[in-house]
């Protein structure tokens, strides 16, 4: 069976605003189509989506594998997994490449489970579980101050909530945030379909100023050790096998830049959508078991990562199509989060919903280390949230990115 030719109109305004209704023309319509344009094979369905986030089968690179481009006679093939990584137009980028190179994201085989596993280690569920007192009063003050005006959610509560979080989780000082927030925003626009030179050139003066602070910091964790991540980082091992310095600076990196734009976003487009349901907060709130089940149910429903590419790692049936090995795929998380054959009424949100295991948190060896963070700070600002009587003051503009799904901004009031 031929694989059809579609073409995802990430270039299309009405598209970003809303992506599904087209996902799902091309989800009925076909599991697999060819994008030429964008030079990758779109799956559609959640079966496949989900199989391809946890088989070995496909990896986010194939440099683990000795020999991989001879074996498939193709040189054309970028050195680095994703789009945005595209090695001819951003190969000059030194410090963007440096603040990469050990990103969990890219690694795959020994030294991904190597690195994930130390990783681990120092990302204790203890200290995740201590945060939990600091989100409460953070998300109360933050309220608080915002209590009778008109507001940026974004700007003003979700990106100074999320970032305080990870910021006191790792251990960077909060004169410093503001600083951080910046290089992370400048950096993540590296990770979408269309990057434009103006936004690279930012990118890679964000990732120096980011990779020095980082150096400099754990510096003095080495000399001074405190309760915090970047400690904790410098200090974990396994069979005497430590992080490098470079590895923390990119987990570091990682950790902040994955830790809050994800987490901004959900409480964006989560908002936005409990505020659109036609229904009080009074009456979600009656209708939900647990506030986690309304954090699941928002982050389904407008997922606020769209997209992921993987590399297939050997000729492979998937979806009913052959992929042969060497081929660039990419899997829809939106498009699977509201597929009917995994989900009832997909199209609605549900906080009774049963069904809970959709796509937006990865799977396999990728599936995200920050969950139970982002659960809990999530899950302490809808429950303040709903407690509230919002109102939304003006229709909100999309950013116009399709891999990180989030609005502008969103002005409401309280
Ligand atoms: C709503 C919030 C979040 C969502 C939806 C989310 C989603 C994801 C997804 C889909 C992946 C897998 C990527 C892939 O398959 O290539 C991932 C990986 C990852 N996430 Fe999250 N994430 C969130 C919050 C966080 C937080 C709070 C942290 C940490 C502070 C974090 C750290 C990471 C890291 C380090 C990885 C890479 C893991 C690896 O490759 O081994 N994430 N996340």
């Amino acid at each position: 069976m031929n694989i059809p030719e579609l073409h995802l109109p990430t270039e299309n305004k009405e598209f970003i605003k809303n992506p599904y209704e087209k996902m799902g023309e091309f989800r009925e319509s076909t599991p697999v189509f060819w994008d030429e344009i964008n030079d990758l094979f779109f799956f559609t369905r959640y079966h496949d989506v989900r199989s391809i986030q946890s088989t070995k089968s496909f990896g986010t690179t194939f440099n683990h594998i000795d020999g991989f481009e001879e074996s498939i006679g193709n040189q054309q093939i970028p050195i680095t997994s994703t789009a945005y990584k595209r090695s001819d137009q951003f190969g000059s980028y030194e410090n963007f490449w440096k603040s990469e190179e050990f990103s969990l994201l890219n690694l795959e085989g020994q030294l991904h489970k190597e690195l994930r596993g130390l990783v681990a280690k120092a990302f204790l569920p203890r200290s995740v579980q201590q945060l939990v007192p600091f989100m409460e009063q953070k998300s109360e003050e933050l309220f608080n101050g915002l209590q009778g005006s008109e507001f940026d959610m974004l700007k003003d509560y979700a990106q100074p909530y999320s970032v305080s979080i990870i910021g006191k989780l790792l251990g960077v000082p909060e004169s410093d945030h503001l600083e951080f927030l910046d290089w992370s925003h400048k950096i993540v626009k590296m990770y979408d379909f269309e990057v434009t030179e103006e936004n690279a050139n930012k990118a890679e003066e964000a990732a120096k100023q980011f990779i020095e602070y980082t150096q400099d910091l754990l510096n003095k964790r080495r000399q001074n050790p405190e309760d915090d991540m970047i400690t904790r980082l410098s200090q974990v091992s396994e069979d005497n096998n430590y992080l490098t310095d470079d590895q923390i600076i990119c987990t570091v990196i990682l950790l902040l830049n994955a830790g809050h734009e994800a987490t901004v976003n959900t409480l964006g487009n989560g908002l936005h959508a409990l505020l659109t349901l036609g229904k009080s907060f009074e009456e979600i709130k009656n209708e939900a078991d647990e506030i986690n089940d309304v954090v699941e149910e928002l982050i389904r429903f407008d997922s606020p990562l769209q997209f992921f590419q993987r590399y297939a790692l050997e000729d492979i049936e998937i979806g009913g199509h052959d992929i042969k090995k060497g081929s660039k795929v990419a899997i829809l998380l939106g498009s699977a989060n509201r597929d009917p054959r995994a989900f009832e009424e997909p199209d609605t949100i549900n906080f009774k919903r049963e069904m809970k295991d959709h796509s937006s948190w990865g799977g396999g060896i990728h599936f995200c280390i920050g969950t139970h963070l982002a659960k809990l700070e999530l899950g302490v600002s809808f429950n303040h949230i709903l407690e509230k009587e919002f109102k939304l003051i003006e229709e909100p503009s999309r950013t116009g990115a399709f891999g990180i799904r989030g609005f502008k901004n969103l002005l409401v009031s309280v």
